[in-house]
């Protein structure tokens, strides 16, 4: 009984017609629709909203959402939840967006709202093309990374999801799968109590295609903040960007994939790795600092 993946992600942002633009034009999402100030993206492989971005005062996370295969799995998972003390704030309903059979919700142990959903076939309008003759932009959403100052609590409240811990850090990350993908959400310790989105970030294939994007949003003045690179936890080759509100976003490709049926072991990466194995990329930059 578990979580099959990561849905969707959720942002507010402050500047909501700049930010759509940007993820339609320049990030490369299909843009699925706009109602008000509220904007649903997919990407090219996927069959569902992947980015919802809605107006709000600040830039900020707004939800993020789980997939569950079926509906008697949502509701055992939601039943295990109530018993351990937690309780879920919206009872299954069926879903309004694009690839969502159904939908309930609870919030995590940092007040982060999390949305469980059944997704449905594609039943929605195809998403708009996005760069007329260029790359087919990002292939799915791949992983969102969490500030928490309750690293520990957050591992065994995903647990009860069916989360399982890849590999840690010297630098108090950990990354945790639900799928055969290496990770598909991650913490970051928070001295200072930060909560919240550190990274979001979309697979788009190969590392020739991180290179080509990469070359394209410095050419179209969204220079990489950090990378190009290659990560050791999960081996993927990255490269990271912010958005206009001023969100971290990442291109990235090859990450490790695991045979479903193979135990993992935890990994540790140490004080000798400095989060790029190939040395070229240098220390993270002011935004993935606490
Ligand atoms: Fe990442």
């Amino acid at each position: 009984m578990r979580i099959s993946g990561l849905h969707r992600v959720g942002l507010q942002v402050p500047d909501f017609e700049r930010a759509r633009d940007f993820y339609h034009r320049n990030w490369g999402l299909g843009l699925i629709g706009t109602e008000g100030q509220q904007a649903s993206f997919r990407a090219a492989h996927s069959h569902q909203c992947d980015l919802q971005l809605c107006a709000g005062d600040e830039a900020r996370l707004d939800h993020i959402a789980l997939s569950v295969a079926t509906e008697d799995m949502m509701r055992s998972l939601l039943e295990n939840l109530e018993r351990q003390g937690h309780p879920v704030t919206e009872a299954p309903r069926p879903g309004r967006r694009q690839g969502e059979a159904l939908v309930a919700c609870f919030d995590d142990l940092d007040g982060n709202r999390v949305e469980l959903v059944v997704p449905s076939e594609s039943d929605g309008p195809a998403a708009e093309a996005t760069r007329d003759g260029e790359a087919e932009g990002p292939l799915k959403l791949g992983h969102v990374v969490l500030w928490s100052p309750r690293q520990t609590e957050q591992e065994a409240f995903y647990a009860l999801l069916g989360f399982k811990v890849s590999d840690r850090t010297h630098i108090g990350m950990s990354f945790l799968r639900c799928n055969t993908d290496h990770h598909s959400l991650a913490f970051v310790n928070s001295n200072s109590g930060r909560t919240g989105l550190q990274h979001l970030a979309f697979d788009v294939g190969s590392i020739d295609t991180v290179m080509r994007e990469s070359a394209r949003m410095r050419d179209e003045g969204n220079p990489c903040i950090w990378g190009v690179g290659r990560h050791g936890p999960g081996n993927n080759v990255f490269s990271y960007y912010q958005d206009p509100a001023g969100n971290v976003v990442e291109y990235y490709g090859e990450m490790d994939v695991f045979e479903d049926t193979s135990p993992v072991e935890e990994r540790f990466w140490g004080p000798e790795h400095k989060g790029d194995v190939w040395g070229i990329s240098g220390p993270p930059p002011a935004p993935f600092h606490d």
